[in-house]
């Protein structure tokens, strides 16, 4: 298959999908819909991959030679029209917990800069004035830590800091399973109350936005840290301000905002909390890192190639997930269809008037479509998917071997 990679997607990519027989262009470059929709066509090109910067509109899933799938290798999807991408068939993938480690570890660094006021005197002896001071500075050993939000990357923390010595509390909407010595507070106004850090691993929901306000500050201990790598719609920046000034909250850092900048700039950003004591500002950093770009290289071109070789769409954002296990001596095919009643009897007359025995079947649909894997013992997959395209509700069919 031909791959198109854009916007500079990390060489772990490009060789996995050559070492697996692919013919791959690869490109720092992004494109704007004319430019990328008369690529495709010129070049034929089956596969796409971007990060965040290319715009993926309803035409770029209509071309003519139709692309198979598309790779977004980064954490989020809002540049793509999945709904457009599955009514034609295209399955999209992404890799959302590729950077997990690199916010953990952010999170843990930013627990002992807190602790010991580091940001304050380092910008102080920046600006030439010597402050060695110890009051109010203190181990981060045998406190405690509350982790609002126990998924991928809260988890990871309770474990990391639990071997620097913490206690870990947390609180999830979820029934979660303890990691390590970490345990469940009864509430989050429990957690608040208990813990010397309070870090939030939500995801933006409407149920989150605006979770941590005025009354909330106000539960926490006092003199206690507050950190939100999350998402920014997610805490009240003037009620955490506020708590600060006052001295309450005894300093925080914060890594999202509830609106951000789309372009690196020298000036501008505004903030409540510039300027305020202990307060360490990061610009939505907590999973840049080279090894995040690696992992969602590794993990983007994996999903891919399950798919073209497997028909698995694991970890699909447009397709429903459907997965089965390949056993030898058995033929397959995958067929994506509108998600109409009677499809798939249709689809079983036409594999078995083919003298095909079904061996296997696995069917996930989504309100656009509904996607197949058949294994069948018969070797006219070929036949059959020919005799499927030309079903009207086929969207798509492949034989697979
Ligand atoms: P996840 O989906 O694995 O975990 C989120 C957890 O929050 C789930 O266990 C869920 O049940 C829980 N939750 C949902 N609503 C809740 C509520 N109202 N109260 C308590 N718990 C609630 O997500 P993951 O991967 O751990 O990411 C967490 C957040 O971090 C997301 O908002 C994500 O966008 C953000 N993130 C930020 C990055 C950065 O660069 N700063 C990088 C990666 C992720």
């Amino acid at each position: 298959m031909k791959f198109l990679l854009l916007e500079n997607i990390h060489v772990v990519a490009r060789d996995a999908l050559i070492a697996a027989g692919h013919e791959v262009s690869a490109t720092g470059a992004s494109m704007g819909s004319e430019e990328l929709v008369a690529h495709l066509e010129r070049e034929q090109i089956d596969v796409l991959g971007i990060r965040s910067r290319t715009q993926l509109k309803a035409e770029v899933f209509e071309t003519k030679h139709a692309l198979q799938a598309v790779g977004a290798f980064c954490i989020g999807t809002n540049q793509i029209d999945l709904e457009a991408a599955s009514r034609a068939g295209v399955a999209v993938f992404n890799a959302p917990f590729s950077n997990t480690r690199s916010v953990a570890e952010l999170i843990l660094a930013e627990i002992v800069v807190l602790s010991r006021s580091l940001g304050d005197r380092s910008s102080e002896l920046h600006l030439g004035k010597w402050r060695k001071v110890a009051t109010g500075c203190n181990e981060v050993r045998g406190k405690t830590l509350g982790i609002v939000g126990y998924g991928h990357i809260g988890r990871q923390i309770g474990v990391l800091a639990e071997m620097i010595g913490m206690t870990v509390i947390f609180h999830d909407v979820l029934q979660r399973l303890p990691m390590g010595n970490n345990r469940p507070a009864a509430s989050l106004d429990v957690l608040l109350s208990q813990s010397d850090f309070v870090t939030l691993h939500v995801p933006e929901t409407p149920a989150t936005a605006g979770l941590m306000g005025a009354d909330q500050f106000a539960r926490m201990k006092n003199g206690a840290r507050f950190l939100n790598a999350s998402r920014g719609t997610v805490v009240d920046l003037v009620a955490l301000a506020s708590a600060i000034r006052s001295g309450h909250v005894g300093g925080a850092a914060i890594d999202v905002f509830p609106t951000e900048p789309e372009a690196n700039s020298s000036e501008g950003f505004l903030s409540p909390l510039q300027g305020l004591p202990n307060v360490i500002l990061t610009p939505h950093i907590g999973g840049s890192t080279s090894e995040a770009q690696e992992n969602i290289g590794r993990e983007v071109s994996g999903s891919l190639l399950r798919y073209l070789e497997d028909g698995s769409t694991m970890g699909s954002v447009s397709f429903p997930e459907v997965d089965l296990q390949r056993l030898p001596g058995r033929h397959r095919l995958v067929h994506v269809h509108q998600n109409v009643p009677g499809v798939l009897g249709e689809v079983n007359g036409i594999v078995s008037r083919h003298r095909g025995n079904i061996l296997g079947q696995v069917l996930g649909t989504n309100p656009q479509i509904g996607y197949v894997i058949i294994d069948f013992d018969s070797n006219a997959a070929e036949l059959i998917a020919r005799d499927l395209a030309a079903v009207n509700t086929t969207i798509r069919v492949r034989a697979l071997g």
